[in-house]
């Protein structure tokens, strides 16, 4: 049943604007982490959230590997930088001289590391939805990264995703099983702020595109550049 509010809309209509709110402080933290440990109430309260995201089938592949030991923690960071010097090395000019002063991850500074894993055997092999596009799997993974970073936004502390390893790298230091793929390591903690505008954007790196340019009405625009 829906209410309605003093202008005579019904309630459902209202935009949640606490949501926006949240959907718009998010930032990739890198270096406002301060350290600080995480209530453990909150991190599963955040943990929670990640855990509802809807999910093809109902398979619910994901897992959560809480990395706090710090030994861990910098023997994973060693790989990332390796892993920074194989991009930057492709890189020339401008872009090289710009991606120079970007930092790319706050693995030892924030107060935990948080690695997702997908597990395309959970529920198989009757994976409701997944017949046809296997990667769905995956996707629904990334629906509970979002929300864990939503959350975590909503609780005042900051997140980082990180991606500049490899896969073998990551699933040998967490023992995590061969078919399991390990798709993020998320940085987690308290922060001193989040910015306003996106690290690669205050950078140089590149900019957020309008709206406009990505809404297609009825078929797909190929006038848009990339
Ligand atoms: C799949 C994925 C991988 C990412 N990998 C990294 C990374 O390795 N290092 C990093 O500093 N940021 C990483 N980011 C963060 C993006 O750079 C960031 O989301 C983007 O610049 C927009 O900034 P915002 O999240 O603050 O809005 C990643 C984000 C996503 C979604």
């Amino acid at each position: 049943m829906t209410t309605a509010d003093r202008s005579g809309r019904p309630e459902s209509r209202q935009p949640v604007s606490d949501l926006y709110d949240v959907i718009n402080r998010r930032r990739d933290v890198r270096s406002e982490f301060t350290g600080e440990t995480i209530d453990s109430e909150v991190l599963y309260r955040v943990l929670g959230a990640a855990h509802s995201a809807p999910s093809v089938g109902l398979s619910q592949p994901w897992d959560f590997v809480l990395v706090r030991d710090e030994a861990t923690r910098r023997a994973f960071r060693e790989h990332v930088l390796a892993e920074r010097s194989v991009f930057a090395a492709e890189l020339s000019g401008e872009r090289a001289r710009t991606f120079s002063k970007i930092k790319v991850e706050g693995i030892v500074e924030s107060s935990l590391g948080i690695t997702v894993t997908y597990d395309p055997e959970r529920g198989s092999p009757d994976v409701l939805g997944r017949h046809a596009i296997a990667d769905a799997g995956l996707y629904s993974v990334c629906l509970a990264i979002q929300n864990l970073w939503l959350a975590a936004t909503a609780e005042g502390l900051g997140v980082g995703w990180v991606s500049f390893y490899r896969e073998e790298f990551l699933r040998r230091l967490l023992d995590i099983p061969s078919g399991v793929r390990p798709v993020a390591w998320l940085c987690i903690g308290p922060v001193r702020e989040l910015a306003e505008t996106p690290d690669l954007e205050r950078h140089g790196w590149r900019n957020r595109l309008r709206l406009e340019d990505v809404v297609h009405d009825g078929k797909y625009r190929h006038d848009f550049t990339r």
